[in-house]
């Protein structure tokens, strides 16, 4: 796959580890964002390049990165087309892939750990959405971004 990857300054380490283990998996990495940890970097435009990334099909996936994970999950859920949930643990990536077939997952560096956060980004890959009932409740996401998004 080819993977977007995005941080403020807040998760820029984090986005280091989390872009070198992803490469390791074997996918493709763009990563855009912030160049340090110490120069502020807006978490609005670190956003923007996961989703835009991901809604022009340059990325299959995107991995969103700031201090809670809220305001840059917050951000890339304003594109159509983005289902992203942000993540503290494992069940709930299992799940964002499962039931919502979620596309980009996001998190804050300053709530996980490295190890949770690679925990995270595994099954984001491995697991598979479940279709189903899942799928008529996606479709009505869809039919929402239709109607509100211009
Ligand atoms: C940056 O200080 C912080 O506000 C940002 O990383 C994020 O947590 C916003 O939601």
């Amino acid at each position: 796959m080819i993977v977007s990857i995005a941080s403020d300054h807040a998760g820029y380490d984090l986005r280091k580890k989390v872009a070198e283990h992803v490469r390791k998996l074997g996918h493709e990495v763009l990563e855009g964002g912030a160049e340090a940890s110490d120069v502020p970097y807006n978490y609005v435009d670190a956003g923007i390049k996961v989703a835009e990334d991901v809604t022009s099909g340059r990325a299959d996936r995107g991995i969103a990165i700031c201090g809670t994970g809220i305001g840059i999950s917050v951000v890339v859920n304003k594109y159509k087309g983005v289902r992203c949930g942000l993540c503290t643990n494992e069940y709930m990536a299992r799940m964002s892939r499962q039931h919502n077939d979620a596309n980009i997952i996001a998190f804050g560096a300053r709530v996980v750990g490295q190890a949770v956060a690679l925990a995270m980004v595994d099954v984001f890959f491995e697991e598979g959405f479940a279709g189903d009932r899942h799928a008529a409740r996606v479709n009505d996401i869809k039919a929402l971004e239709d109607k509100n998004f211009k």
